[in-house]
C-alpha cells in the first residue's frame, strides 16, 4: 500500500519534480504530472508504466488551476498529496534590475503555488485529510544579494506555507515546506554551488517529510545549521559579507 493513493506534481517535466513522479509512481501512487513541456510529461509518463497522467498546464493561467484540480480529483478519483514544484530562476546580472524577470519568479514560483495550494487546501478541510507541500529553498530565508526576486518569491512562499499550515493542522491537514540546498538541474547548469545533490537524492528528501511527522525542513538537513547561523547575522553585517 502506497504512503499516497494519488498526487498532483506541479512542475514534473524536469528535475525535482521529474524525479518525485518517477519515485511516487515506482511506490505505487496514481501520479497527475503537470507542466508546460507536452512532450517531456508524455516520455515521463510512457517510463512510469499506467500510474502517471499528464497534464499540460502553464502555472501563470490562473484562474486554470481550480478548474483542472477538480479534473483530476474526477479523474485520480482523490487527491492525497499536491506538491507545488514548479519554479525559475533566470540568471540576474549584479546590476540588473529587471521587472520583467522579477514577475516571471514571483507569477511561477508564489502566485501558481497560491493558485494550486487555494482549491487543494479548500478540498482537503472538507475531507479532514490530505498533504500539501511546496518546495521553496534556502534562498527565501534571507535577502541576499544575488537574485532580489527569487529570494522574495521563495520568502513568500514559505510564509504562504506557514499560514496554510497554522489553518489547517487542527483540521486533518498536514502542510510541509520542504526547503533544498543547491541541486543538479537545468536550472543551476553552469553554476558551481556548495553541497550540490542530484534531483534524485532531493526527491528522497522530499518525500521523507511528505511522508513524516517533520513538516519543515532543509534537504539535505545539513543546510539547518548553515541557515540558522545565516539567519543569525544581523542585517547591518550581512550586507557587508558576499554570501
Ligand atoms: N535546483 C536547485 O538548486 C533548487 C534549490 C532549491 C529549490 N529549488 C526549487 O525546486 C523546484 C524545481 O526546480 P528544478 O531545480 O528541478 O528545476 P527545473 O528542472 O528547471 O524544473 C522546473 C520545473 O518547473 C516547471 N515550470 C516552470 N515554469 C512553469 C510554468 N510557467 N508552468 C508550469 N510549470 C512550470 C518546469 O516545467 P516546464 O518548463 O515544462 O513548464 C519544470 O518541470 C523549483 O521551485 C526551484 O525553485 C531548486
Amino acid at each position: 500500500m502506497p504512503a499516497f493513493e494519488t498526487a498532483i506534481v506541479v512542475g514534473a517535466s524536469s528535475g525535482i519534480g521529474e524525479a518525485l513522479v518517477k519515485k511516487l509512481a515506482a511506490e505505487g501512487t496514481k501520479v497527475a504530472a503537470i507542466a508546460r513541456r507536452e512532450s517531456e510529461l508524455r516520455a515521463l509518463a510512457q517510463s512510469c508504466g499506467d500510474r502517471v497522467f499528464p497534464f499540460v498546464h502553464d502555472v501563470r493561467n490562473f484562474s486554470e488551476a481550480p478548474v483542472l484540480f477538480d479534473r483530476i480529483c474526477a479523474e485520480l478519483g482523490s487527491v492525497d498529496l499536491l506538491v507545488y514544484n514548479a519554479g525559475v530562476m533566470p540568471r540576474v546580472e549584479e546590476s540588473e534590475y529587471n521587472f520583467e524577470k522579477n514577475r516571471q519568479m514571483v507569477e511561477i514560483n508564489l502566485l501558481g503555488a497560491m493558485a494550486w495550494m487555494d482549491p487543494a487546501a479548500a478540498y482537503m478541510e472538507a475531507r479532514r485529510a490530505g498533504t500539501l507541500c511546496g518546495i521553496s529553498s534556502v534562498a527565501g530565508d534571507r535577502g541576499r544579494r544575488g537574485n532580489p526576486g527569487y529570494h522574495a518569491s521563495k520568502a513568500g512562499l514559505t510564509t504562504y506555507l506557514e499560514s496554510l499550515r497554522n489553518r489547517l493542522t487542527h483540521r486533518g491537514v498536514r502542510v510541509v515546506t520542504v526547503k533544498p540546498g543547491p541541486v543538479k538541474t537545468a536550472m543551476t547548469d553552469g553554476l558551481k554551488m556548495p553541497l550540490m545533490i542530484s534531483a534524485e537524492e532531493c526527491a528522497d528528501g522530499v518525500l521523507s517529510f511528505a511522508k513524516s511527522s517533520t513538516t519543515e525542513g532543509y534537504v539535505p538537513a545539513a543546510w539547518g545549521p548553515i541557515m540558522f547561523a545565516i539567519r543569525s547575522i544581523p542585517s547591518v553585517l550581512f550586507r557587508r559579507t558576499s554570501i
